[in-house]
């Protein structure tokens, strides 16, 4: 399969991520898969060898282990892959408030959902500017636009950071000439194991069925998103409304409202 392009995918093994894995194999490109459940990944890359005639290699890696991120770039290395597209995908809530959460959880927390997708896009963007081309998702979530809540501390400054982030390579590498475009995805409500990982599934039940998304469109805005160079993209017109809401509703509001609607969907236990 040698002369594929190459996606690198965090989190490959449920949700977001393995959807991902599945539409850049639909386009023809060869996959990387790193999370912590390798048997997931090696079941996923099966079904995607098969279906797409693609090559799927899996890496299983713990992001929250010091020297993660260079252990899966020495993986591709070894075998001779460069990669042409990363999606910062892997993810997760921490339920619970600063008060009655650990360090090591709010460190191990921050590494995965931020340090580790930056550091991924540093040690990658040299090369990717050598070749002059390179694609960059940071899954974010709209979660990035409301203001912060009542419980799952870090999820909104996290999410936050990756979008200003998304922007600022964005807009760096459209300065140097390159043919590299960073997107951040910012997803509202969408049906992977999340809700469930995180012990919320019982209180998000009770949003309405509209405010969900399955994974598959938000994946597909991403993409097409990505490919014509848009900065900030986020799927679905609910999620759009909700986005546009939060910038031009005045702070006190957007405060009160996440104070009563954070309620339904933030575990502070
Ligand atoms: N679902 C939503 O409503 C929603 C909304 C907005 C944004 N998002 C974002 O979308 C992204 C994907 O989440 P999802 O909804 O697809 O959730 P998911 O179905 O629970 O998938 C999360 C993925 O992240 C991986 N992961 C978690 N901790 C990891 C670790 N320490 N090391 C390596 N991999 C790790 C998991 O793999 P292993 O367990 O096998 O390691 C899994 O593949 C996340 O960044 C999330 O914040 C989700």
């Amino acid at each position: 399969m040698a002369g594929n392009r190459l996606a690198l995918i965090t989190g490959a093994s449920a949700g977001i991520g393995a959807e991902f894995a599945r539409q850049y194999a639909a386009k023809g490109w060869d996959v990387a898969l790193t999370a912590r459940r390798l048997d997931r990944l090696d079941g996923l890359a099966r079904e995607i060898e098969e279906k797409y005639k693609v090559s799927a290699m899996t890496i299983s890696q713990d992001l929250a282990r010091d020297g993660a991120a260079d252990t899966i770039l020495h993986e591709l290395k070894e075998a001779g892959r460069h990669v042409d597209a990363l999606v910062n995908n892997a993810g997760y809530g921490l339920p619970g408030t600063f008060f009655n959460t650990s360090w090591k959880e709010q460190a191990d927390f921050i590494r995965v959902l931020y340090t580790v997708p930056i550091e991924l896009t540093h040690k990658l963007l040299p090369g990717m500017a050598e070749r002059d081309f390179g694609r960059i998702i940071n899954v974010a979530s709209l979660a990035g636009y409301a203001p912060g809540s009542s419980g799952h501390t870090l999820y909104a400054s996290v999410k936050a950071g990756l979008i200003k982030f998304s922007e600022s390579v964005h807009a760096e590498a459209e300065t140097a000439g390159h043919d590299i475009h960073c997107t951040a995805l910012c997803p509202g409500f969408t049906w992977t194991e999340f809700h469930d990982v995180n012990g919320t599934r019982e209180m998000t039940n009770e949003s309405p069925e509209w405010m969900w998304m399955e994974a598959a469109p938000v994946v597909k805005a991403g993409l097409e998103g990505v490919a014509r160079g848009q900065p900030v993209v986020v799927p679905g017109m609910v999620n759009k409304g909700v986005a546009t809401l939060t910038r031009i509703l005045p702070e006190p509001v957007g405060r009160a409202i996440m104070k009563k609607q954070g309620k339904r969907f933030r575990k502070v236990d």
